[in-house]
C-alpha cells in the first residue's frame, strides 16, 4: 500500500515521474530524504482575516505540528475556505456545502496520511467532518475553543446570547445607545468561538463525541495555554493514526455514535443548528436520521448543563465544572459506551480514567436538571408534513400550547419593511410567519427564524410571541420559535399556502403544528401557487437544484452515498 508522498500521484501517466517531480518541489522547500519519507499529516487550516472566531488558528496550527514532528510525522498545512457567521452573504450556511466539498476534494487530492482539521466557527465544523467522512481518511479536529465571558458593570456578558438580549431591550427602549455600545465591545473579550451554549459549542460536543476530538477537547478556552498543549497532542496523535493506525471516518459514524450525539444534543441544551449537522454528517456515513427518535431521546434526556441560553453560564464554566466527558459521566447508560473516542479508547475507559471532580452546580444530575422539560422537540403536522423543531427549553410554558392568528411575512425584506409599522395590525396572540426563508428560499435558511417582537408589542412589554418559519435560529437565540418547517414555502410546502387571518393551531406535548383551514380551500390556493424564480447560473443554481430539506440535513442530494454506505 502507497503512502506518505507517494500517495495520490498526479497522473502524468508515469509514476515515477510524478514521484521524481514531487520531490523535487519539496526539495526546493528545503525538505530532507529523511523528511521525505515521514508520514504525512495535513492540517487543514481556516485562518482567514475574516474569520475573528480563529484569530487565534495560526498559534494553533503551530503546536499541531509541534506535535506531528515530536511524534515523527511531517506536517503540511493547507487552507480551506473558511466561513464565520457575520461574514458570509447570504448566510453561512449557504456556503457549508461548499466548503465541505472543498474540504472533501482537498482531502482526496493530496497526499495524506491523516489530517488534523482546525474548525470552530458554526459550520465549519460539520463542514469538515461531511468532508472527512466523504474522503474517508483518517481525520481529527482541533477547534479553536470558546472565548471568554466578558462582564459589563457587573454582569457577565456572552456571544451571542447577551448580544441579541441587549440588542432586544435597546429595540423595546429599556437600554440607551451609550449601554449598547459599551456592551458592544465587552460582548466578546478575547478570540475563540461564542461562549454559549450556541452551535459553535454544541458542534464541537458533537466532533468530541463522535470520535473525532481527543477528549475534553470541546470546553478548553481559545486562550488557555491548555488548548495549544491539546493541539500538540492532536498533532501526535495524527501520526498514530496516520496510515490506518487508527479507525477511519466511516468507521467513527456508527449508528451508536450518532444515538450519543442525539443524546448529548439534548442534555446540553444545544443548538437547534446542530439537528441539521447531524442529519448531514450522518448522511455521509449512510445513516438516515432518525427525527423520531431524536424527539424521544429528548423525553428522556434532561438538560444537565447550565449554560445559557437555556440556563446561566458560559463554557469556561462548563470547563472548570469538568468539561464534556463530564457531562458524558453523568449521563452513564444513556450513552453507548462502546464508541470509539478519537484516543482510541472506549469511551466507557474514557470516563472512567476522567478526574472525578465535577461542579453539580454547572454539570447537573439528571435528578436535578437546569429546567423541566426537553431541550429540543421534533413537531408534525399539516403546516410541517416533513417536521419541524422546537428549542422547548428556550420557549414560554404558557405559549406552548396556543392558537392565533397567522400574521404572514413573505421573505426577510417584507419583514424588515413591515415588523416595525407602528400600524401593522398585530397583537401578542397573533402567530408571526416567517416564510421564503428555507434551504432554497433563503438561499441557505438564514438565522432569523427568531422575528423580532414588533416593536409597538416589544415597547408595551411583550417578550415573547409564537413565531413559525422555514428558517433557522441561532443556537444563542431564544423564544417559542418553530423553525425549519418542511417542506418549505419555495417548493410548495404548506407554509406557502398561508394567508393572514387563518388560524394556526401549536400543541407542544402532542407535538402538532397544524394549519386550521380546510383541505378544499388548501387545494385550490396551492393550484394557484407560484414557484420563485431560481438562480440562473454557478454555485446558487448548483445550491437551488440540489440542496436537500433540513431533514437530511440540507446536503447535497449527489454527495450523500447511495442507500447502504459511504461512496
Ligand atoms: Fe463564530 Fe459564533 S460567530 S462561533
Amino acid at each position: 500500500m502507497t503512502s506518505g508522498l507517494s500517495r495520490r500521484l498526479t497522473e502524468y501517466g508515469d509514476a515515477g515521474f510524478a514521484r521524481f517531480l514531487r520531490q523535487a518541489f519539496l526539495k526546493a522547500r528545503g525538505l530532507t530524504d529523511d523528511a521525505l519519507e515521514r508520514p504525512i499529516v495535513g492540517i487543514c487550516s481556516t485562518a482567514s482575516d475574516f474569520n475573528p472566531c480563529h484569530a487565534s488558528a495560526p498559534q494553533l496550527i503551530a503546536a499541531v505540528e509541534r506535535g506531528v514532528m515530536l511524534a515523527g510525522g511531517l506536517p503540511f498545512t493547507f487552507p480551506t475556505i473558511s466561513l464565520h457567521e457575520s461574514f458570509a452573504y447570504p448566510t453561512s450556511m449557504f456556503l457549508r456545502n461548499l466548503m465541505a466539498m472543498d474540504t472533501e476534494e482537498m482531502l482526496r487530492a493530496l497526499p495524506l496520511d491523516s489530517v488534523v482539521l482546525i474548525g470552530g466557527c458554526d459550520k465549519t465544523v460539520p463542514a469538515q467532518i461531511m468532508g472527512a467522512i466523504s474522503a474517508d481518511i483518517p481525520a481529527l479536529m482541533a477547534v479553536v475553543g470558546p472565548m471568554l465571558a466578558g462582564s459589563d458593570e457587573g454582569e457577565r456578558l456572552g456571544a451571542c446570547t447577551d448580544c441579541r438580549r441587549l440588542w432586544s431591550a435597546h429595540r423595546a427602549g429599556e437600554i440607551d445607545d451609550a449601554k449598547l455600545a459599551r456592551a458592544q465591545g465587552r460582548l466578546m473579550p478575547t478570540h475563540g468561538t461564542c461562549m454559549v451554549m450556541g452551535t459553535a459549542s454544541t458542534m464541537a460536543a458533537l466532533a468530541e463525541t463522535l470520535g473525532f476530538m481527543l477528549p475534553g477537547g470541546t470546553t478548553i478556552p481559545a486562550v488557555h495555554s491548555e488548548r495549544l498543549r491539546f493541539a500538540e497532542e492532536t498533532g501526535a496523535r495524527a501520526v498514530a493514526i496516520a496510515g490506518g493506525g487508527g479507525p477511519l471516518p466511516s468507521a467513527l459514524v456508527t449508528p451508536a455514535a450518532v444515538r450519543n450525539a442525539m443524546v448529548l444534543i439534548q442534555a446540553l441544551g444545544g443548538s437547534t443548528n446542530a439537528v441539521i449537522h447531524l442529519a448531514a454528517m450522518a448522511g455521509r456515513a449512510g445513516i438516515a436520521f432518525d427525527a423520531g427518535e431524536f424527539d424521544r431521546i429528548g423525553r428522556e434526556t434532561p438538560v444537565i448543563v447550565d449554560l445559557k441560553p437555556i440556563g446561566r453560564g458560559y463554557m469556561e464554566d462548563l470547563h472548570r465544572a469538568g468539561g464534556l466527558p463530564a457531562v458524558m459521566r453523568r449521563l452513564g447508560d444513556r450513552l453507548d459506551l462502546d464508541v470509539i473516542t478519537a484516543d482510541g479508547r472506549r469511551l466507557g475507559e474514557v470516563l472512567e480514567s476522567w478526574p472525578d471532580w465535577v461542579d453539580d452546580a454547572v454539570v447537573r444530575t439528571v435528578d436535578d436538571p437546569v429546567v423541566p422539560g426537553e431541550a429540543l422537540a421534533v413537531l408534525r403536522g399539516s403546516l410541517a408534513p416533513g417536521g419541524a423543531i422546537l428549542k422547548r427549553a428556550a420557549a414560554s410554558d404558557r405559549l406552548l400550547r396556543h392558537e392565533g392568528p397567522a400574521l404572514v411575512f413573505d421573505g426577510l425584506d417584507d419583514l424588515a419593511r413591515r415588523i416595525d409599522d407602528p400600524d401593522l395590525p398585530v397583537t401578542a396572540e397573533h402567530v408571526l410567519i416567517l416564510r421564503g426563508a428555507g434551504p432554497v428560499g433563503g438561499p441557505g435558511m438564514p438565522e432569523a427564524g427568531a422575528v423580532p417582537i414588533p416593536k409597538k408589542l416589544a415597547q408595551a412589554g411583550v417578550k415573547d410571541m409564537v413565531r413559525i418559519s422555514d428558517a433557522r435560529m441561532s443556537g444563542t437565540a431564544y423564544g417559542t420559535v418553530i423553525l425549519h418547517i418542511s417542506p418549505e414555502a419555495a417548493i410548495g410546502g404548506p407554509l406557502a399556502l398561508v394567508r393572514d387571518g387563518d388560524v394556526v393551531r401549536l400543541d407542544v406535548e402532542a407535538r402538532r403544528i397544524d394549519l386550521l383551514v380546510g383541505e378544499d380551500e388548501l387545494a385550490s390556493r396551492r393550484e394557484n401557487w407560484v414557484a420563485p424564480e431560481r438562480p440562473g447560473r454557478g454555485y446558487a443554481r448548483l445550491y437551488a437544484d440540489h440542496v436537500t430539506q433540513a431533514e437530511l440535513g440540507c446536503d447535497f442530494d449527489f454527495l450523500r452515498p447511495p442507500a447502504g454506505g459511504v461512496t
